[in-house]
């Protein structure tokens, strides 16, 4: 089988080489693909907000099957536009990726399905605002509806700043878009969980949970990013609790979008908050996470292509997900700046090294390859240097060991990725 890939980041590395390890396939391509991603696939360049482009691509190299790993090719229809021209492809059509691509259908969504999820009200105009603004008190969570890859949203620690704040999305002066809606949501406190499934359409396969650092600085503290690090193990969710998530969260999610007659066919990522009252639904995502999916792919076992394409026709209730037991760990390197503004094109050093550590793969998020083959940094997250091991401790140590040997100009890494559940063990 030949495999497509669309995506350029982390997760789109990992994701090529856990279907480089199917027996069924034959070559992956990946476009754009990355510096990494380009040593163990062909690399394609194309435009990913392009639609017609990207069918043009998959058209012209008629692969078995495309994945799609990034939102906003799929919030763009990239699924329907394959599926139209009889192309086989993994990931959820335009509509059901609204789960993601628009909080306030989301919302909507989970509310008319019962599932848990922090109160909120949906607003359009300054009127909207100025009147379901005294159903929050501070912290007020305010979101803006659309994408905005992790910027969209902001906690405001007062109703004047959550008034202000929800103005500004309106008007475009704080993303630079005008949004058509803006969310209010009550403040939940817990710890936060990364519960992706695959879904196809009917059934719910859940993968090994995770769970992500957004802050850029160590101790959570700073600016969100596009998520610092991760690590996975058995302990961070009881066998009961997955239970509960599934049959309370992802199944509902699942029967309540075929209700509607969107059935979802693809990854639904569940991002959780373990509240005082039990697991609430923060945000979905229609896809793979990053850099959750470098640390969750370490762990799988069994074939992801037989897995996906199953989602496709199907046949998800008979396919068993195999994952190795113990733990995993991602952890990021980042340019100086990130997630400011950065400089790009110094050279990495020591990636053989690091890949030679045992149970260590690096997956490049942004990094480019010259002319003469040397490996350059072309990103605010660089690298994803991920590990898999008996224990969360053995995973962190190697992917620290790792990350010690690789250097590029104004590397940054949290040195704290797993710490949360390090210290809470007796
Ligand atoms: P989202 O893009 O909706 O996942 O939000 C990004 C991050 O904002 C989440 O990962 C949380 O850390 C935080 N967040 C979102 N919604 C809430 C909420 N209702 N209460 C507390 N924190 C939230
Ligand atoms: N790691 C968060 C995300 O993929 O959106």
């Amino acid at each position: 089988m030949k495999i497509l890939i669309l995506g350029s980041g982390g997760r789109e590395h990992a994701l090529a080489w856990a279907v480089k390890r199917s027996q069924r396939v034959s070559e992956v391509v990946c476009a754009p693909g990355n510096g990494g991603i380009a040593e163990i696939a062909r690399c394609l360049p194309v435009d990913l907000k392009d639609v017609a482009a990207m069918v043009r691509l998959v058209e012209a190299e008629q692969p078995a099957l495309t994945i799609v790993g990034p939102e906003v090719p799929l919030s763009l229809g990239i699924v329907d536009a394959l599926q139209e021209r009889g192309l086989r492809v993994f990931g959820p059509t335009r509509a059901a990726a609204m789960l993601e691509s628009s909080k306030g259908f989301a919302k909507r969504f989970l509310q008319r399905h019962n599932i848990p999820t922090a109160n909120y009200a949906v607003c359009a105009t300054a009127a909207e605002i100025e009147r379901d603004i005294d159903f929050f008190y501070p912290p007020i969570v305010v979101k803006a509806d659309g994408l905005h890859a992790g910027k969209g949203v902001i906690i405001c620690e007062s109703r004047h700043a959550a008034i202000e704040t929800a103005e500004e999305l309106l008007s475009g002066r704080l993303l630079g878009a005008k949004e058509s809606h803006v969310i209010f949501e009550e403040f939940l406190e817990g710890d936060e969980i990364s519960f992706l499934c695959l879904s196809d359409g009917k059934h719910v396969a859940p993968l090994v949970p995770a769970q992500d650092h957004k802050r850029i600085g160590e101790g959570d503290t700073g600016p969100n990013t596009g998520g610092m690090g991760v690590y996975s193990t058995d302990a961070m969710l009881e066998p009961a609790m997955t239970e509960w998530i599934l049959r309370h969260i992802a199944e509902p999610t699942v029967r309540g979008m075929a209700e509607e007659g969107t059935p979802f066919i693809g990854v639904l990522y569940c991002g959780l908050m373990m509240t005082a009252r039990g697991p609430e639904v923060l945000e979905f995502n229609a896809r793979f996470g990053d850099p959750e999916t470098q640390a969750i792919l370490l762990r799988l076992e069994s074939d992801l292509v037989d897995a996906l394409e199953a989602c496709i026709d199907g046949r998800l209730a008979e396919t068993e997900l195999r994952w190795s037991p113990g733990a995993s760990a991602c952890v990021v390197a980042s340019s100086s700046g990130y997630p400011g503004s950065y400089q790009n094109g110094f050279p990495i050093t020591g990636l053989a090294a690091a890949a030679r550590v045992p149970g260590v793969q690096v997956f490049h998020a942004g990094s480019s390859r010259s002319a003469n083959g040397q490996i350059l940094t072309a990103g605010g997250r660089v690298l994803g240097v991920t590990a898999a091991a008996p224990t969360l401790e053995e995973a962190l140590a190697r992917a620290y060991e790792a990350m010690e040997l690789i250097h590029f100009e104004g590397i940054y890494y949290r040195h704290d990725i797993g710490h949360r559940a390090l210290k809470k063990r007796p």
